[in-house]
């Protein structure tokens, strides 16, 4: 075992009421998340040690629960205190959350759930790197490719096969991720990812539906861009669009907004990082840092 996996298997993670090595957490064969991928998942990023947009997270993960009909385990203050009981026994200042609920163990084989399953949950921690300068200074490398997900992306459920299909193949054709077109031409997103277009100095993101997640990222990024007068619009995105873009960037809870300098082959506008890109990011770094400075645990615990 290397000493990087060893440190990960010593550290401390949460599963069903308890607290231990992840190498002594373990679960159940029959566990309904793992047999047929029936559970959903949430992912936090977490800055010197406070829950970034957490009251945006827990709406999401609690809209996740009810779209799959598994009964929500825990009070708001419970989920809070979990995640923050967790951060606390780890040595990083920045970390990402992953938490995972499942509809639990079931003995018999059945797509129907039986009643009163007892869910499964899981939580753990992991260091949220810096974005390597190299990213930020010359973008990412997308290929478009055909969205074969299925009808309710909006719920973020554990079930990633086609997200795992579809990195594959981006990075087969020697790209970073993949933007993702659904059967009517439209775009939706990225593979773990929302995306954004500049055109003449407006934000346009696809609106929020079945087809894509609705990301917190892209909600943070819209109050920053509310703020600082930059025009942010919801509309349907066409490959075309895209091509005739003047930025792309991908949005996530992990990477923030990354831009893109490359699709299928071709330069994205003057094929570097944006302007608005740069701007945006400055404002989102300010926006954060005062999240941090007002942030206060008493209001969620
Ligand atoms: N993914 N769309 C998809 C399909 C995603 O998986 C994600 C995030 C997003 C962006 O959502 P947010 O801004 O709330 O992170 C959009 C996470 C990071 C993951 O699966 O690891």
């Amino acid at each position: 075992m290397s000493q990087f996996t060893d440190t990960v298997m010593q550290q401390t993670v949460y599963l069903n009421g308890l607290t231990m090595p992840m190498s002594e957490a373990q679960i159940s064969t029959q566990d309904r998340g793992f047999l047929f991928g029936d559970g959903i998942y949430e992912v936090i990023p977490v800055y010197q040690r406070k829950l970034f947009a957490w009251p945006d997270h827990l709406q999401r993960l609690k809209n996740s629960l009810q779209g799959v009909s598994i009964p929500n385990p825990h009070t708001d203050a419970e989920w809070f205190n979990l995640i923050n009981h967790l951060v606390e026994q780890h040595p990083w200042e920045d970390q990402f959350i992953y938490l995972q609920v499942t509809r639990g163990v079931q003995m018999t084989r059945d797509h129907l759930p039986a009643d009163c399953l007892t869910p499964s949950v899981y939580i753990y921690t992991n260091p949220l790197k810096p974005i390597p300068d190299a990213i930020l200074e010359n973008g990412i490398k997308l290929v478009s490719l055909e969205d074969i997900r299925w009808l309710r992306c909006d719920i973020k459920a554990i079930t990633l096969l086609p997200n795992v299909m579809m990195k594959m193949a981006a990075k087969q054709q020697n790209a970073d991720d993949a933007v993702l077109i659904s059967a009517d031409g439209l775009v939706t997103e990225g593979t773990a990812s929302n995306l954004f277009i500049v055109k003449d100095g407006a934000l346009i993101t696809p609106p929020n539906s079945h087809k894509i997640l609705p990301g917190v990222t892209r909600i943070v990024i819209e109050r920053v861009a509310r703020n600082h007068h930059i025009p942010m619009i919801e509309k349907d995105l066409t490959l075309t669009d895209l091509q005739t873009a003047d930025e792309i960037w991908l949005t996530s809870s992990t990477k923030e907004a990354l831009p893109v300098t490359q699709l299928d082959g071709k330069a994205v506008g003057t094929g570097k990082p944006g302007a608005v890109w740069q701007t945006l990011s400055q404002h989102y770094q300010t926006y954060k840092q005062a999240f941090i400075n007002e942030y206060n645990a008493d209001n969620f615990s």
